[in-house]
């Protein structure tokens, strides 16, 4: 006989499950109802997109572009009727230049129209997981026409996201991010000094919207961090140097910072290897060579962050992983997460929807990750959910159990988690069941009490038993939950 197959969810994906699912919804209600104060509305971009989206967005030096989507051709049957070869990687070859080990398909055909051909169709066609959301969100503001809203446009999303990273503790390959992103399309005339302090109070918000969120779930030990990277102007400037001193240092450094120093030297500040970490502290910092509007915009955010009482702590060294920040970055760290303790990352994004072909706008956003937040609350003991059932219907006799699918329907109208065993149980077994199923309330339904009206509660915790009219009862149970 063939083996039976046993499937497990792929590496990196897994199961969410109740009780735990509880706490994940009633952490995203909390979200919802925190960002709703703050005028935000929520958006649903697809899961996938173009991979040209996050290429041109996110940056195609980065980790999250080089190495961790998960694409595939949209249309894989395309190359049996145009004769283009639909495999991944050589789609992926194409668009991010990356050198073909071996020659195999038409993709590295010699011929200049087959190749143009290819090109077109695979840049147009090759579509990624969505490894974040900010990428989808300004494509979405730009295909919706969103410039035409009052300004600014606040949306916030909740959902899965995909990564092939290494997976380990709170670092999942589908994870799931709360995020949120304000956009602002500029309007003649707009864009001066004066503007740079309005987009810093927008910043700080921004911040304290979602320091207020955690506040509310009480995630504990939540420390701010945050920079200025500076923008189009400075940071270039700022990047010579640092790669300057960088190439001096080259021998003492570990082979992916010697890589990054030509892809992108600011990077090599996030190094977490500790042979490094003495040359790190010694190298030129950003905060010496901002612009003098970066300079005042990141005076501002911090005067702001003041202004509404929260805390944080500058680190010149956040940078950040994404390209498409600039000036206002922030990553926030909580309890018990260990090396991935990231609860959060943010930053200010002007200049990227007019990189996919929108207006000139402004954008500052952030996104928690999910999980890690989940992780820190249960590690912190702040996870309760309400479990099992309120009240275990425990029936006798066909007579009891029209009287038990009553019962049931006017608890469950007024809100409570009730189980109704399908099939007769003799008392002893049912009162054992409740218990397993972390119920309350034993509500025990047998001939007597369907003659006399009178229906028998027992509180599980304690043993005791009362007797109540139906109209009671439930006044009852009502009375003690609240
Ligand atoms: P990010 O820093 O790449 O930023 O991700 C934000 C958060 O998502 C991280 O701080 C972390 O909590 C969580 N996260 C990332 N990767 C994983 C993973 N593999 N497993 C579990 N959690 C993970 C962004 O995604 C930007 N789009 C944020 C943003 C929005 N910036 C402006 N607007």
């Amino acid at each position: 006989m063939a083996k039976k197959a046993r499937f497990q969810a792929i590496k990196g994906t897994r199961d969410l499950l109740p009780p735990e699912t509880e706490l994940w919804n009633r952490v995203e209600q909390t979200a919802r109802e925190v960002f709703a104060t703050f005028g935000f509305g929520e958006i649903r971009p697809p899961i996938f997109e173009s991979t040209e989206l996050f290429a041109r967005s996110i940056g195609t030096e980065t980790d999250v572009v080089s190495k961790e989507m998960y694409s595939f051709p949209l249309r894989p049957d395309e190359g049996e009727t145009t004769g283009v070869e639909p495999s991944t990687a050589a789609l992926a070859r194409e668009i991010f230049d990356v050198p073909a080990a071996e020659s195999t398909s038409r993709a590295e055909s010699k011929d200049p129209l087959a190749k143009a051909t290819f090109e077109a169709k695979s840049r147009s066609e090759l579509v990624s997981l969505r490894p974040e959301a900010t990428a989808s969100v300004c494509r979405a503001y730009i295909e919706n026409g969103m410039h035409a809203l009052p300004q600014p446009v606040k949306l916030y999303y909740t959902g899965p996201m995909f990564r092939r990273e290494r997976p380990q503790k709170g670092r999942y390959r589908q994870f799931y991010q709360i995020g949120a992103e304000v956009l602002e399309t500029l309007q003649p005339g707009q864009g001066g000094a004066k503007d740079s302090s309005k987009d810093a109070a927008t910043d700080a918000e921004v911040i304290e919207m979602v320091m207020g969120f955690f506040a509310r779930l009480e995630l504990q030990s939540v420390q701010l961090e945050i920079n200025s990277i500076g923008c189009r102007e400075c940071r270039p400037k700022y990047v010579e140097v640092l790669r300057a001193e960088l190439l001096k240092v080259k021998d003492k450094l570990g082979p992916d910072s010697q890589r990054r120093i030509e892809a992108n030297p600011l990077r090599v500040l996030d190094s977490k290897l500790e042979t490094e970490q003495e040359i790190i502290a010694k190298l030129p910092r950003i905060s010496d060579h901002l612009c003098a509007d970066c300079a005042k915009q990141y005076q501002e955010v911090k005067r702001q962050l003041g202004l509404r009482g929260v805390a944080y702590k500058e680190n010149w060294r956040l940078v950040r992983g994404l390209d498409y920040y600039m000036r206002t970055t922030f990553e926030i760290t909580a309890q018990g997460l260990g090396s991935q303790n990231a609860v959060c990352g943010g930053g200010r994004y002007d200049g990227l929807v007019e990189l996919l072909g929108g207006l000139p706008t402004k954008g500052i956003g952030f996104a928690i990750g999910e999980d890690r937040l989940i992780l820190s609350l249960l590690e912190a003991g702040k996870g309760d959910v309400a479990k099992g059932r309120d009240v275990y219907i425990a029936w006798m006799g066909e007579k009891a159990l029209s009287t038990a699918i009553q019962a049931a329907r006017k608890l469950r109208d007024a809100g409570f988690r009730v189980e109704l065993p399908p099939a007769e149980q003799k008392f002893s077994k049912a009162l054992g069941q409740a218990d397993r199923l972390g119920s309350r309330y034993a509500l025990i339904l047998g001939e007597d009490e369907v003659a006399s009206g009178q229906w028998t509660l027992k509180t599980l915790a304690n043993g005791t038993q009362e007797k109540f009219s139906e109209a009671a009862l439930v006044e009852f149970v009502k009375a003690q939950k609240s």
